[in-house]
């Protein structure tokens, strides 16, 4: 019922010509794979070729971040409004790399989905515990806390578009995936925390599960009831790979 969705995170890779490159290879191998969502999130700088590339296929463009304003002097900022008119549809927000090394706390990060609804871009909210948050026992209550700040004042029918992507922290980058069984507790958590709004909220949410997903653990892990896609990182900027966690979810 829960459309698979994954999205490729292509972090600070891909210089606007790679970009095209890689948007181009991908557009040949994914055309076929209708029963998923994809979407790619190049750097800003080569959104614009990307967006171009990737008009009339099945692969949407995702931006790594917004601006909290809209417009004005804010240097070195990029709005949601300008995502959109730039032809982009999904924006990721609240990345633990944004939250750990460039100050997107959780209010920075209420304000960034809030520009997303502004706007008009599909937020992917991103939530997820430390290893030494895991290891203390604290995973329900960070998360809840980053969805409850994540999520503040946006209406139900609101909530029930945004996609969550749960991301533990010690799993991105480091080739230590999450169990499935770890990973869909956790995804089942979040589905019950989103029981404090009306039912068909917790039924449209979709999870992504994100760190360290590659094309041979994807099938375990999308394989639960509880993970609706990926988040992908490192093997996002490998046709091969990312190819086979679209299928994996499909
Ligand atoms: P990796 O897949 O490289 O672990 O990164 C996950 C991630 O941070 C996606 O946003």
């Amino acid at each position: 019922m829960r459309r698979p969705f994954i999205a490729g995170n292509w972090k600070m890779h891909k210089a606007p010509v790679e970009a095209d490159a890689l948007a181009e290879s991908l557009k040949r191998a994914l055309s076929e794979m209708t029963a998923a969502d994809i979407a790619v999130a190049p750097t800003f700088l080569a959104i614009p070729a990307v967006v171009g590339r990737l008009r009339h296929s099945n692969i949407g463009v995702a931006s790594q971040n917004v601006a909290v304003e809209a417009q004005g002097a804010f240097t070195g900022e990029i709005s949601a409004e300008m995502l959109k008119a730039a032809g982009v549809q999904y924006a990721i927000v609240g990345h633990s790399e944004r939250r750990q090394l460039f100050g997107d706390t959780d209010a920075v990060v209420s304000k960034k989905v809030q520009a997303c609804f502004r706007a008009g871009l599909s937020a992917i909210l991103c939530v997820g515990e430390t290893l030494p948050e895991r290891e203390a026992g604290q995973v329900e209550d960070v998360v809840a806390r980053q969805l409850s700040a994540g999520l503040a004042d946006l209406s139900a029918d609101q909530v029930s578009t945004v996609t969550i992507a749960y991301e533990p922290v010690w799993a991105i980058g480091t080739g230590k995936v999450a169990t499935p069984t770890q990973a869909n507790d956790v995804h089942a958590y979040i589905r019950s925390w989103l029981g404090r709004y009306p039912s068909f909220v917790a039924r449209n949410v979709r999870i992504q599960y994100g760190g360290s997903v590659k094309g041979s653990n994807a099938a375990g892990l999308l394989s639960q009831p509880e993970i609706d896609g990926a988040l992908v990182g490192g093997a996002a900027l490998s046709v091969e790979d990312f190819t086979a966690i679209v299928k994996a979810a499909t």
